[in-house]
Formats: C-alpha cells, sequence, structure tokens
C-alpha cells in the first residue's frame, strides 16, 4: 500500500505496511491534542534553523507562512485524523508540504520526531498544570467562602467514623482546602522539574548541525534551557508521571471529600442536603435523590491512580533511548487530566450548591460523648489531677451516663461527685459542645477564633 505516509519515511521500503500495521502504529486519534505545542515547536525550530544559516531565509519564511496558514485551519476545523499519516508531527508536515512544496521537506533538518514529541509532550503538560493550578485554586475559594459562613457551626468530628470530638464545620472545610495547597504545589513542582526544552536532541545522540538549543529553549518558554544529556531526553517521560502522579493525588483529596458529602447526605446523618443541580434521581424508587456525581468523583480517582500505574508499568523496562511503547504515555495522561478537570469542576459546583444542616450536626455532635475529653482536661487543670487518672475518672462519668441514658452534662454534680469529688460545679462550663470547640485555640485547632484567623491566611493566599 503505497501512500503519502510513506514516502516520509518509506525510501527503503518495497511494499507499503499492512492495513493493520498502519493501525496499530497511527496516534494521531489521540495525539491530535498536542498540535498547539506542536506548531510553537516547529516555529521555534524553523527560526533557529534560519538564524543559524542551517536553511535558508526564504525557505524559512515560507516554513512559518505554512505553519500559521495550518494553525488558522486547526483552530477552525479541527485536525484531520488520516491514519496512514500516522501521528500529529507528521501530520502537520505533510499538510506542510501540500501548502509550500518541497522547502517543508526542510523543516526536519537537525530534529527527530523524538525530540518533537519530548518537547510538545512536556509543553502540553506544562501547559496542563496552570490549568489544574487554576482550577484547583477555584475550589479553594469555595471551600474558603463555605468555611466562612460556617466558621462557628458545631459538628462532630470523627476518628474511625466514631465520634470524638466537637469540631467545627468550618474547620473541616478548611482541612480541605490545606490538601489541596498540597497539590497545587505538587503540580508547581511537575512544572518546575520540566523546566528544560528536549528540543534538539535529535532522534537519541545529538546532531552535527550547528543548532542553537539555548535559543529554542528560550523561546518556548523552557526556563532552564536545554537538557543536558540526548539519550535522556528523548527516553524521558517523568514529566507526565510526576503529572499523573499530582493528578492522582488531587483525586484522592477530591474522593475523600466526594466521600463525606456522600455519607453526610445520607438519611442516618443528614448533615447536607445536596442540591437538585448535581442530585440525580432513581427510576424505581421516587423518593430516591443520589449523590451521582460525588459518586463519580470518588469513581474517577481510581480511574486517575489506574492512569498513573499504566503509564509507570509502560515504562519500567524501556532500555534507552525511545521506544515506540512510548507513544502510549499520551492517552493516559489526557485520560487523567479530563477526568480531573471535570471531577474538580463538578465537586467545585457541589460545594458551592449545597445546604449544611447545622443544627443536625449540633445534635449529632453532643452524642457519644464528645466532650469526654474536655471533662478529663478540666481535671488537669483545675484539679491537678495527672492525666491519666482524670483518663479514668472520666471513663467512669460516661459509664455512669450511659447507665442513666444521658450524656456528660446531664449528670446531676452529686452523680459526679460520687465518682470524684474533686469535680464541683464549673465542670459544667466545658461540657458543652460549644465550650469545647472554644477552647481547642492551639494553633491549628477548631476554635471559631483560629479558624477565622485561617480563613483570613486563606483569603490572602487566593488574592481574595
Ligand atoms: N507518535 C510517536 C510517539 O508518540 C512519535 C515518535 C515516533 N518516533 C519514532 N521513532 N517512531 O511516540
Amino acid at each position: 500500500m503505497a501512500n503519502d505516509t510513506h514516502k516520509i519515511w518509506g525510501g527503503r521500503f518495497g511494499a507499503g505496511p499492512a492495513g493493520l500495521m498502519t493501525e496499530i502504529n497511527a496516534s494521531i486519534r489521540f495525539d491530535k491534542r498536542l498540535w498547539r505545542h506542536d506548531l510553537a515547536a516547529s516555529r521555534a525550530h524553523a527560526t533557529m534553523l534560519r538564524d543559524q544559516g542551517i536553511i535558508g531565509a526564504e525557505d524559512a519564511a515560507a516554513i512559518l507562512g505554512g505553519l500559521d496558514r495550518i494553525a488558522a485551519e486547526y483552530e477552525r476545523d479541527g485536525v484531520p485524523e488520516r491514519i496512514e499519516f500516522e501521528d500529529i508531527h507528521m501530520t502537520v508536515e505533510h499538510r506542510l508540504g501540500e501548502l509550500i512544496g518541497p522547502a517543508a521537506g526542510r523543516l526536519h533538518t537537525a530534529r527527530s520526531r523524538n525530540d518533537q514529541v519530548a518537547t510538545d509532550f512536556k509543553l502540553w503538560v506544562r501547559d496542563a498544570c496552570d490549568e489544574a493550578v487554576a482550577t484547583i485554586t477555584q475550589l479553594q475559594g469555595v471551600l474558603v467562602a463555605r468555611a466562612e459562613e460556617h466558621a462557628d457551626a458545631v459538628m462532630p468530628g470523627f476518628t474511625h467514623l466514631q465520634v470524638a470530638q466537637p469540631v467545627t464545620l468550618g474547620h473541616h472545610l478548611l482541612a480541605y482546602y490545606e490538601m489541596l495547597k498540597r497539590d497545587i504545589s505538587r503540580f508547581y513542582g511537575v512544572q518546575h522539574r520540566s523546566d528544560e526544552s528536549p528540543l534538539g536532541s535529535a532522534a537519541l545522540a545529538g546532531t552535527g548541525f550547528p543548532i542553537d538549543r539555548e535559543k529554542t529553549a528560550r523561546s518556548l518558554g523552557f526556563p532552564d534551557g536545554p537538557t543536558a544529556n540526548s539519550l535522556d531526553s528523548v527516553s524521558d517521560r517523568d514529566f507526565a508521571l510526576d503529572y499523573l502522579s499530582a493528578a492522582a493525588q488531587c483525586s484522592l483529596h477530591l474522593s475523600r471529600l466526594a466521600e463525606e458529602l456522600i455519607v453526610w447526605a445520607s438519611a442516618p446523618f443528614g448533615f447536607v442536603k445536596l442540591s437538585d443541580d448535581y442530585s440525580t434521581g432513581s427510576s424505581i424508587m421516587p423518593q430516591k435523590r443520589n449523590p451521582d456525581a460525588a459518586e463519580l468523583v470518588r469513581g474517577h480517582s481510581g480511574r486517575i491512580v489506574g492512569c498513573l500505574t499504566a503509564l509507570m508499568v509502560t515504562m519500567k523496562g524501556l532500555p534507552l533511548a525511545y521506544s515506540k511503547d512510548m507513544q502510549d504515555d499520551k492517552e493516559p495522561v489526557f485520560e487523567a487530566r479530563d477526568l480531573l478537570i471535570l471531577s474538580l469542576r463538578a465537586i467545585t459546583g457541589m460545594m458551592e450548591t449545597v445546604t449544611f444542616v447545622p443544627e443536625r450536626m449540633r445534635t449529632v455532635a453532643a452524642q457519644g460523648y464528645s466532650t469526654a475529653t474536655d471533662l478529663a482536661d478540666w481535671l488537669v487543670r483545675e484539679a491537678g489531677v495527672p492525666f491519666r487518672e482524670a483518663h479514668h475518672i472520666t471513663g467512669r462519668a460516661v459509664k455512669a451516663g450511659e447507665e442513666h441514658d444521658c450524656g456528660l452534662a446531664d449528670l446531676s454534680l452529686d452523680q459526679l461527685r460520687a465518682i470524684d469529688e474533686r469535680i464541683d460545679e464549673r465542670v459544667f462550663d466545658v461540657l458543652s459542645v460549644e465550650a469545647s470547640v472554644r477552647s481547642r485555640t492551639s494553633y491549628g485547632g477548631t476554635a471559631p477564633v483560629r479558624v477565622r484567623e485561617q480563613i483570613a491566611k486563606a483569603k490572602a493566599e487566593l488574592g481574595l
């Protein structure tokens, strides 16, 4: 099967590839997403070739003009998906040939698809990091706003999903702000480790042409200049793995938030009511209101982790330098990006529109002897009891509560003094859930004053 691609690399071949060969070889279906970065890298390369006197000014002008026309075409009509042109690089080169004739053949001087794809993909990942940061920042803004609304609202804090100590809803929401902050720093870290340009590494060994890699690196916005080893440059996909790893961790955070929304929206909890915008009904049970969006965010995180695993396994056994297995690097990254951005937007919408039910949260916060630690701390502070002993005394108070089927604050002073006579009436000041959260003023603690400080700090960080 003779075809146009065959003309690009087919000099030494007799017959053309089998249909199935063409099919398995082609990546245009997915790598067309790289078109903007591919054109940018080609522009930088052609300009450098001209400035170095490697190609003539007229040919360079024709090439640059042709690349602009291709950009306009793709912008308008999308990238044509013809598998006989294999990938985005050959699709562009073929079109350039149609537009400007034989001068198009000079663009690939001192370049290989191996350094080309590494460059395009790295540029794409660098942009994807900016996108992730911007999208995460939106969610942080919503979390901070909701935290401010509910800075004083008391809810049960859990460990082991058992009521542990009262906390404030604002504090709980800000926990996610912190996680997302680390996610942002991870995406910046990905970018930072991708600050060098592979362009000019050619197939694997560099080139004998007098290219200027500093120049192409600079014009493509790689702040640290060119990569130092051509073999590493064409076989490195750390940047893609780094992105996937950052995306996977971020998705775990979203999944945990989604999980909480799902639990909180269930009838036994009743802590939140999800808005109609982010709930669905059941086809059989008319009363149902399902948190599908949250469940899908939770589900998508599994797929994103799968994308990371997929590329890690693809890369693990590859010898230097380029192997075609590496063409499989792009789909998991694109899939993870799509799932992550969609999940971030969906959960941002959910958090914006969810109705919290503070009365219900407060009721549950008061259950399960959640202020037992406050009683123990009071004994330490006011009666000089060693903490271990205070813990034991409090345990007996909880037992008394269970026997009388009431909370600690509902026990009479006599009942408490029967357990330990060092207890006096001032203890009732610390047994309410409000007093409990108010007292947790250590740095990073749940007290509303501390939460408001953190909100102010977060707003400053977000420029709000
Ligand atoms: N489409 C290829 C990829 O994504 C481009 C590099 C091809 N290089 C090669 N030597 N066949 O990996």
